[in-house]
Parts: C-alpha cells; structure tokens; sequence
C-alpha cells in the first residue's frame, strides 16, 4: 500500500494502477462501517484508493473539529490489512487554496433536517467530495447510508454536474447491539451508549408498524417518539421520499425514515431506507 500526502504524490501512485478504480472517502477513525466500504471497493474493482481527510470546510463554528477522532496509525494498519493500494491523507493546504470557487447545496434538500441544524455543512462536504472524486479518477466511489442526505446530495452534484462516477450506496453497520457505527460513537460514555440505542430502536418499531399495514407516517412518528424519550433531546424525526420530500403515506420502495437526537455531548442519527 502507498501512502501519499500530496497532490502530486497521488498523481504518481496512481499511474502505477491499470484498471478500475474503487474510492473510498472518509474522515479517518476508520471503523467497520468504513471498512465494510472498502471490502465492497475491493470486490468490485480491480483496486482501492481511500482518502482519510478531516475536513474542515465541513464543520462549523463551535463544532468539533479540532476534538475530531484522529487514529492515523490504526487507519493505516486498517488500510493495509484491508488491501487498500492508495491511502490518501492530505494536509488542508494540499486540498484548499484561498478565495476559491464554492461548491453550494441545492438551497431546499441541502437546508433542511441536517442542513437546518447545520447550516452551510453540505456546502463544504460537497466542495471536498467533489475535489476528492476527481483526484481519485475513480469509476465507483462507496458511501454509506447512514449519512443519508449526504448521499442523495452527493447523488445529486455528480448528477449536476455531469459527473464521471457512479456513486454506490452501501448498507449502514450496526454493532451487535444495534448502535449504528460512527466514528463519534467514541464521545459516548457506557450508560449514553445504551440511551443511544433508541435510535436504532425507533426505527425498529417504524418497521413493526410498517409490518403491520401502518402506512400513515404522522402515526408512525408518534410511535417513534415514544421510544426516543430515553434521549436527551430529539431533534427530528422525519419520513421523506428518496429525494428527501416529506411523505404522508409511506411509499414502499421510496421511503427514508430519518432520526436525529442528543445523547450526552454527540448528536447521532441513524435511518432506515424501506
Ligand atoms: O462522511 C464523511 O466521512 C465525510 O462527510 C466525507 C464524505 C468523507 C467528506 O469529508
């Protein structure tokens, strides 16, 4: 496995690959969520080039960037032991120059639910993403569900702006208990962890209702709600369609139920696609 830091280092890894190409993008931490991404990368191309770059752009005032989880070693060992053949790790200098052209979010899909709470965070996601697609040239590039409006974002600028790559959604990873993986799942102390747990539980009793002919979302919701009490603070719940319009009748096929809430210091969501 290469490492490469800049640009140019990239640029030359790459030229020693002959076939398809496989990304990856992460914020480091790497976790078994990401590394099921990766196993997917592997299988369906002939190699794998993952980036593991916190970006700054992407969060904002008061947020966590500097606190961020950084394991840059374990990522490594990660990486290698995975079969990765390009690790990406570029300072903020190699990715931003000054005054440069803006990447914004769709003005709807990209403020509201995520988007309203943060404003201007799809901005700099999608400004990074967009950098991080065309420096790896690659035909396929792995997101995972669970970010689910960064997603259907990301769907939608490569769809804009006519780009070369074909987005793949991957299946959310779950520990064993249900919690959603994220590399934030760290700030969660034990008696937090299993409060988090509501999350993947409200979702659990949407696909109970839904199961049983529920199909009137505002009921469902409510039904959600009941189990979210074990959090600090919920801050939505929402049922929309795969391009993030409120729903009022479940659509089997074209359904995102999405929940967002405070458990201790983290703000964790975690969905279901149905
Ligand atoms: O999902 C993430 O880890 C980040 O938002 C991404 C896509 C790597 C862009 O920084």
């Amino acid at each position: 496995m290469r490492v490469v830091q800049t640009i140019d280092a990239l640029k030359e890894a790459k030229k020693k690959l002959a076939g398809s190409i496989g990304f990856v993008p992460t914020m480091g931490a790497l976790h078994k969520g990401h590394l099921s991404l990766i196993q997917q990368a592997k299988q369906e191309n002939d190699h794998v080039i993952v980036s593991v770059f916190v970006n700054p752009t992407q969060f904002l005032e008061g947020e966590d960037l500097e606190s961020y989880p950084r394991k840059e070693e374990a990522d490594k060992k990660i990486c290698e032991l995975a079969g990765v053949d390009i690790l990406f790790m570029p300072s903020s200098d190699q990715m931003y120059e000054k005054d440069e052209l803006k990447i914004a979010a769709p003005a709807i899909r990209g403020y509201i639910l995520e988007g309203e709470r943060r404003p201007g965070h799809f901005d700099g996601m999608l400004q990074v993403v967009m950098k991080l697609l065309n420096l790896s040239g690659a035909q396929k590039a792995y997101f995972g569900k669970k970010d689910a409006q960064q997603l259907v974002l990301i769907m939608q600028m490569v769809k804009t702006y006519f780009m070369n790559v074909q987005i793949v959604p991957c299946e959310i990873v779950r520990d064993e208990d249900g919690l959603a993986l994220s590399s934030r799942n760290v700030y969660l102390s034990e008696e937090e962890k299993s409060r988090a747990l509501s999350l993947s539980k409200s979702l659990k009793r949407a696909t109970k209702c839904i199961m049983s002919g529920e199909l009137d979302t505002k009921t469902i919701k409510n039904k959600m709600l009941e189990v979210l009490k074990e959090t600090d603070r919920v801050e939505y719940v929402a049922i929309v369609d795969r391009e993030f319009n409120n729903l009022k009748q479940i659509e089997l096929g074209n359904t995102i139920i999405l929940v967002a809430a405070r458990v201790g210091k983290p703000r964790l969501i975690d969905n279901l696609w149905i």
